[in-house]
Order: structure tokens, then C-alpha cells, then sequence
């Protein structure tokens, strides 16, 4: 399966797709993660994405088109691959159904993360991530434990992105909304938009993925 994973910001798109690698040997394939990587690999790429990623805009379609194509090939994904955060515009939509159909492969899935604005900005603020892994924390909902180690990996050291904070979300909810949910409507032409009730806990959540996947129990 190759789903792309569709939401604003903070609706839990990358903790699904976490959980989606783990359950189903997915790759996930997050531009999110991959722009944060460039930045701080201290590149020419990465000093121009920084500032525009922390105001919360949107980086240039070039950009991420050329992050994915390049991933794209080196292969290796068993359980197909996870597009967690990309596309965000039609044009990096049209690019990405170029980039598989080139490669024999398709779209089989757009997962749309459905959930509530006032729900976004909680789990914006309480976020936290683990330095060494990646693994998202959340303040309320899902602390670091008490013995301050990452349960995937042990590291002791956390960080809070420097997107999260409440000028840059408002920024972000609004790219997503003029920008990103216009694909909403491209993929439900596509009739492969599935929608998902994201307001639940993570485990409910995972289970309405894997059901409207039709992922074997
Ligand atoms: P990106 O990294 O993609 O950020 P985003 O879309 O804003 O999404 P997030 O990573 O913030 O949230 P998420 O949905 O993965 O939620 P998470 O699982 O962490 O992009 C960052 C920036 O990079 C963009 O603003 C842009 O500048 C640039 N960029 C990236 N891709 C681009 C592209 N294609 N084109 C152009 N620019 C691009 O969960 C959030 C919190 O909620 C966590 O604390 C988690 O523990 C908690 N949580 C998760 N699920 C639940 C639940 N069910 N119940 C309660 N809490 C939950
Ligand atoms: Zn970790």
C-alpha cells in the first residue's frame, strides 16, 4: 500500500505513521522530518528552509519535490510507503503521482486526519520529541516517563520545535487550510480519500486507520 497521510497541523499524522511502520513494515516518508534533517546538516538547502519552517509558511514546491523524488530513489519500502505531510499543494500532488506512475507504482490511499481547532492548539503546545529517535511526547496525553528515558531508544534528551508556538500555528493552520485542503477534494475526484475521525485517543485512532485501510485485525 502507498497512502498519503493528509491533516493540519498536530492531528497526529506522524504519530499514525509511526504506528503504521511498527504494525505494517511501512516506510514513512516525512518531508517534515526531512526538511528538519537538512537544517540542521547546516547545508545551503537547510539554511534557506530554516526561517521560512519556523514562521510556519510553507516551503517551496521545488524543494520538497526534490527531497521526495530522491528518496523515492533509493527504494526499499516492503509495506509501501507512508507520505506523512506531503503533498501540501496540487502541484506537489501532481508531482508525486508522476514521480510512483515513473516508477510502476500508485496511490492507493489519501488518509484525511479530521480534527477540531481548539484539539490542535492542545496537542500543538504539549508537544515534545525525543533528540536521538523522534518519538512525540505530549505533556498531558502521553508523558515522558517517570525515569526521563525514550521508551523506543532510551535517549534522555527531549525537544519542543520551534514551529510550536501560537503565532506560528496560527500561520500554519492557515497554509493548511488555503494551501493543503484543497486536496481534499483532489483525492475524493481520485476515489481514494478516506476520512478519518481523529479526535480519539491514539489507539482509537489506529484502529479506524487500519479499518478504513482494510488492514487485517
Ligand atoms: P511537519 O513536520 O509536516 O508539521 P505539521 O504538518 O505541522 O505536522 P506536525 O508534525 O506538527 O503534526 P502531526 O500531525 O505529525 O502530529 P503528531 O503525531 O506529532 O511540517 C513542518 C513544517 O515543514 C511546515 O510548516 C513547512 O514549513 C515544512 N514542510 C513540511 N512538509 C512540507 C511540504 N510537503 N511542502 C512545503 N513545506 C513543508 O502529534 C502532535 C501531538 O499530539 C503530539 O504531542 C502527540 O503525542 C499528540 N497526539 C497525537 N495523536 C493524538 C491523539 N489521538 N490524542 C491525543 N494526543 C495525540
Ligand atoms: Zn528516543
Amino acid at each position: 500500500l502507498n497512502i498519503v497521510l493528509l491533516g493540519p497541523p498536530a492531528a497526529g499524522k506522524g504519530t499514525q505513521a509511526r504506528r503504521l511502520v511498527e504494525d505494517w513494515g511501512m516506510v514513512q516518508l516525512s518531508t517534515g522530518d526531512m526538511l528538519r534533517a537538512a537544517r540542521s546538516s547546516g547545508t545551503e538547502v537547510g539554511r534557506r528552509v530554516a526561517e521560512v519552517m519556523d514562521r510556519g509558511h510553507l516551503v517551496t514546491d521545488g524543494i520538497v519535490i526534490d527531497l521526495i523524488r530522491e528518496r523515492l530513489g533509493q527504494g526499499g519500502a516492503r509495506g509501501g510507503f507512508i507520505f506523512d505531510g506531503f503533498p501540501r499543494t496540487l502541484a506537489q500532488a501532481d508531482a508525486l503521482e508522476e514521480a510512483l506512475r515513473e516508477m510502476g507504482m500508485r496511490l492507493d490511499a489519501a488518509v484525511e486526519f479530521r480534527v477540531d481547532d481548539e484539539a490542535l492548539v492542545e496537542r500543538i503546545s504539549g508537544r515534545v520529541t525525543c533528540a536521538a529517535c523522534g518519538e512525540v511526547y505530549h505533556d498531558r496525553t502521553r508523558p515522558i516517563p517517570a525515569d526521563g528515558r525514550c521508551v523506543r531508544c532510551g535517549g534522555t534528551e527531549f525537544t519542543r520545535r520551534a514551529d510550536d508556538n501560537a503565532e506560528s500555528l496560527r500561520t500554519r493552520l492557515f497554509a493548511y487550510y488555503k494551501q493543503t485542503a484543497p486536496l481534499i477534494g483532489y483525492y475524493h475526484c481520485k476515489g481514494i480519500l478516506r476520512p478519518v475521525d481523529g479526535m480519539g485517543g491514539v489507539e482509537d485512532v489506529a484502529r479506524a486507520v487500519a479499518a478504513t485501510l482494510r488492514l487485517p485485525a
